[in-house]
Order: C-alpha cells, then structure tokens, then sequence
C-alpha cells in the first residue's frame, strides 16, 4: 500500500534527481506544487554551492518558495529564452500504446496557464510526480481556467463537448477559488480521455478560456520518484 510518506519521499527523490539537470547560466522555470517545490529547494541549495541561475516562477506559491530558496528570479519578457522547466504535474498517460502517451493534467494547484506559458517556453520541459500520478488512460476533471464573467457560458459550452463542469470551490465560505490572474476555474470531467489532443483543441477554442489544464505533446521526460530511486523516462 502507498502511504503518505512514500508518496512524500517519492516525490521529494524526484524533484532532487530533476534540479541536477540545471547548469550553470541557465534560466529555470519553476514549477507549482509540492513535488516542484523540492526541486526549487535543491536548486537554492546549489546557489548557496556557488550555481548561477535565473528562476521564473509560474504562480504566487512557487516564487515565495523560490525566494525563499534564495533563488534570483526573472520574467519571460527579460530573457532571451528559458533553458529549463521543472514542475509537477496531476495525471500522466502512460501507456506507450495509447494516442495521448506523455499528455498530462495540471492545474490542481490553479497554476495550469503560467505553468503552460513557462513549460512550453522551455528548451526541455522535465515533469516530476510520485507513481500515483500515472495512469494509462487521462481521465481526471480538467482545470479550465475562464474570466469570471464567461464562467456559466463556458460551463454551457463544456457541456456540450460531453462534460460534467464544476465551479471549484464554488461553495466556499469565502467564494470560489481565484487564479494569481484573477480568474475562476471550472473542473471538467469528461470520463476516459482517449484523444487528449482533439479535446486539447477544442477546449483552447471556447471563447471565455484563458487557459485549460491539458498538456499534450509538452513534456520531454519524466522523473517519478519510486520507493528507492527515480524512474527517468525520456
Ligand atoms: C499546479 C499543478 C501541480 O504541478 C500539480 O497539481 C501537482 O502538484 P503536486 O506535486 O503537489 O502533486 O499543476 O497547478
């Protein structure tokens, strides 16, 4: 059985392994959640080791977290390109056979549309997750991140991709959640997800959509931590 430690210690492996791949000079983007959170740690270590790196923070959390990791941060408008992205992700496809192999879900931490930004910006993009991330087939709810004013409208249009849509945390004491860009997300199920990249680009065409969780064709490895080392999948 996975217990909550092992997932910890998996993920804290798979964070660590991924940070060795930043050299000196590059410009990182750093990723949300807690797996990346352990790769923005070591890569603090490394700068108190005498690395020079730049960071680009793809959400609120991770560049309080970078900061305090010491890490000196920059922005995609001030550098000629991003060397390196490290970030977490909520599902993986993983089987080698299937349409959608190495298509991910993001988002849970409501990053997904930095995170895109960063991720895809980066020469290679290295995800890290614990084993219970991967699954053969995508069918976790995809985060949708809408403005706030097209969130019924676009929960109509979801449903007529075959979607079950869901304002997250809608019923919150304090209201639903806000994105570090002011707006809401809703969570779509849509069951097994065979053709990650049609339901990919369906969703990039609803009017009233900043951005959607669904990472096809993004990522160029993958570390998953295991009970004693790291699985690297290139
Ligand atoms: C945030 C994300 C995260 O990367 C994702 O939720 C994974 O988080 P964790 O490493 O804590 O399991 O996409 O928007």
């Amino acid at each position: 059985m996975k217990t909550a430690g092992g997932t910890t210690e998996a993920k804290r492996r798979a964070g660590k392994r991924a940070a060795h791949e930043v050299e000196d000079g590059f410009v990182v983007g750093l990723g949300t959640g807690s797996t990346a959170a352990y790769a923005i740690d070591a890569i603090g270590r490394a700068i108190d080791d005498g690395l020079e790196v730049q960071g680009i923070p793809t959400s609120f959390q991770s560049r309080r977290r970078a900061l305090e990791a010491g890490i000196p941060l920059t922005t995609l408008d001030a550098v000629d390109g991003v060397d390196l992205a490290i970030d977490g992700a909520d599902q993986i496809a993983d089987d080698p056979d299937s349409n959608g192999y190495g298509a991910l879900i993001k988002g849970g931490g409501a990053a997904h549309t930095r995170e895109k930004l960063v991720d895809s910006a980066a020469d290679r993009f290295v995800v890290v997750a614990d084993p219970s991330k991967l699954e053969s087939v995508l069918e976790r709810a995809i985060p949708v991140e809408v403005i706030p004013d097209a969130h019924t409208v676009v929960a109509e249009r979801l449903r007529d991709l075959g979607g079950e849509p869901t304002l997250r945390d809608a019923e919150r004491k304090d209201g639903p959640v806000v994105t570090d860009n002011g707006n809401l997300v809703v969570d779509c199920a849509f069951g097994p997800i065979e053709e990650p990249e049609t339901l990919a680009t369906r969703l990039s065409r609803l009017p009233g959509v900043v951005e959607h969780g669904l990472f096809v064709g993004l990522a160029d490895a993958t570390y998953v931590g295991t009970a004693d080392g790291v699985d690297v999948r290139e």
